[in-house]
């Protein structure tokens, strides 16, 4: 009687394991696989190249060796940011299904919003102004939004999705609602070597399609490759274009390049450059409760700068020349003004007194920052039917 029992479940066990290993076989079928992406997403079926961007020379010395802030353990894969730029892209990462991050963060104006503040997944506004992502990943110290409160770019991308008024979503219903999906699955197995769909997982891909926004095809890169250095004159450049070059980097009364530093025109350091003395947003300080911080803020990457529409973590400035016109003329003074920005005679903010001239061409000189193949390349774009 036992061996006959013994018999029948080893061969119930059989029958169990190769219809599931046949179910797989389907399932695993790339070709099969491929059509139920094709169904829902227009995707290459190799996937476009994140991981080893063309980057200039330059680019490799100063950004990748120094300045790269991606960790050990979310390096950027293909798959792993194909995956990242589905769910950058849909609109199921809110609660009712109506806003997706590119809902603010839009390729064509440089992945920021051209609206002051953004419209949340319930008619609520954004509480700041949006930041363009192009070159997140050199942010050296790794710390995102203006006031610097996400210590990595993994944990910074699930707060917009949990945010109230951004997309209202719980990640545990998120995970349900990806798994309820016929081509998630896949994707993340692409991606992570397996189908699970957990937090962890969203947050490395999402972070990966981010890191991999790199510009470097701007005129300023076609010119600072052949000069390599910031300071002469650049080849490609119309005269105004290095008059505005030479005012940013080393016109030390302007000193915008003593903040937006290196090649990436960003710095590590919070600082306050002056846009309000009764700040009634105090910046670093909601975090870090230090007063030294009131009003300082994240010094945004000034890549594809004239793209954007408005300005600061405020959204109160429109337009680069009320941007020079700004710092200009109406830098407030305040206990934390940044010293850069304050006149060593008078000790009061620093006035810059730039001639038309010279404010036209800083003007023309941001505009060379624009990098037109990152806000146009499909491999940036929806890849929703
Ligand atoms: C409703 C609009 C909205 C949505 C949706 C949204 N963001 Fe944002 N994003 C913002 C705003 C506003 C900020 C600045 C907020 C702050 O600093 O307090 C920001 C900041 C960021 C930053 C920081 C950049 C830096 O240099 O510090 C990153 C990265 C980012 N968002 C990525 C994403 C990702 C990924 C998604 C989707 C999961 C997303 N955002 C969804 C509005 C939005
Ligand atoms: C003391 C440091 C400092 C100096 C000097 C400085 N900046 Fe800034 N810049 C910042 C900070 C900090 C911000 C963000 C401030 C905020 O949002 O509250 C910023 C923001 C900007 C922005 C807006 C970017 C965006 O995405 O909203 C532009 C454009 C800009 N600066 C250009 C310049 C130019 C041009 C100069 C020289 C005339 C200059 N900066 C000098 C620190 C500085």
């Amino acid at each position: 009687m036992k061996t006959v029992l013994k018999l029948f479940f080893i061969s119930l066990g059989l029958i169990i394991y190769i219809s599931c290993a046949k179910d797989d076989a389907v399932k695993n079928d790339p070709a099969t696989e491929q059509a139920i992406l094709a169904k829902y997403l227009d995707l290459p079926a190799n996937p476009f190249n994140y991981t080893s961007p063309d980057l200039p020379a330059f680019y490799n010395d100063q950004f990748i060796k120094i300045q790269d802030n991606t960790p050990a353990g979310n390096p950027v894969t293909n798959w792993g940011a194909t995956l990242g730029r589905v769910l950058f892209y849909d609109k199921r990462l809110s609660k009712n299904n109506t806003i997706s991050c590119s809902s603010c963060h839009a390729q064509e104006t440089g992945f920021t919003d051209p609206k002051q503040f953004s419209d949340g997944f319930n008619g609520g506004l954004s509480k700041r102004h949006s930041m363009s992502l192009i070159n997140a990943r050199y942010y050296v110290n790794g710390r995102f939004f203006w006031d610097e409160r996400a210590a990595t770019l993994e944990d910074q991308v699930l707060m917009p999705i949990q945010d109230q008024v951004e997309m209202g979503m719980r990640l545990d219903t998120l995970v349900k609602r990806l798994k309820g999906t016929e081509f998630y699955p896949i994707l993340f197995k692409y991606a992570f070597g397996n189908e699970t769909i957990n937090e962890q997982n969203i947050s490395r891909a999402l972070a990966q399609f981010v890191r991999s926004m790199v510009s470097y095809s701007s005129r300023y890169d076609e010119g600072r490759a052949v000069v390599n250095n910031r300071v002469t004159d650049f080849p490609n450049f119309t005269a105004e274009e290095n008059q505005g070059k030479n005012i940013f980097m080393t016109n030390a009364r302007v000193n915008c390049s003593g903040c937006h530093t290196t090649d990436a025109f960003i710095m590590d350091n919070p600082r306050n450059n002056g846009l309000d003395a009764s700040n009634p947003d105090s910046g670093i300080f909601v975090h870090s409760k230090d007063a030294n911080d009131i009003g300082k803020f994240k010094v945004p990457s000034l890549r594809n700068v004239a793209q954007r529409e408005r300005f600061m973590h405020d959204g109160s400035i429109q337009g680069l020349q009320a941007v020079i016109e700004h710092y200009n003329s109406f830098i407030q003074m305040s206990p934390t003004l940044d010293p850069h920005l304050i006149n060593s005679t008078t000790q009061g903010p620093e006035r810059m007194n730039l001639s038309q001239a010279e404010k036209d061409a800083l003007i023309a000189f941001l505009k060379t920052l624009t990098d037109e193949k990152i806000t146009s390349d499909k491999k940036f774009s929806s890849p929703f039917r």
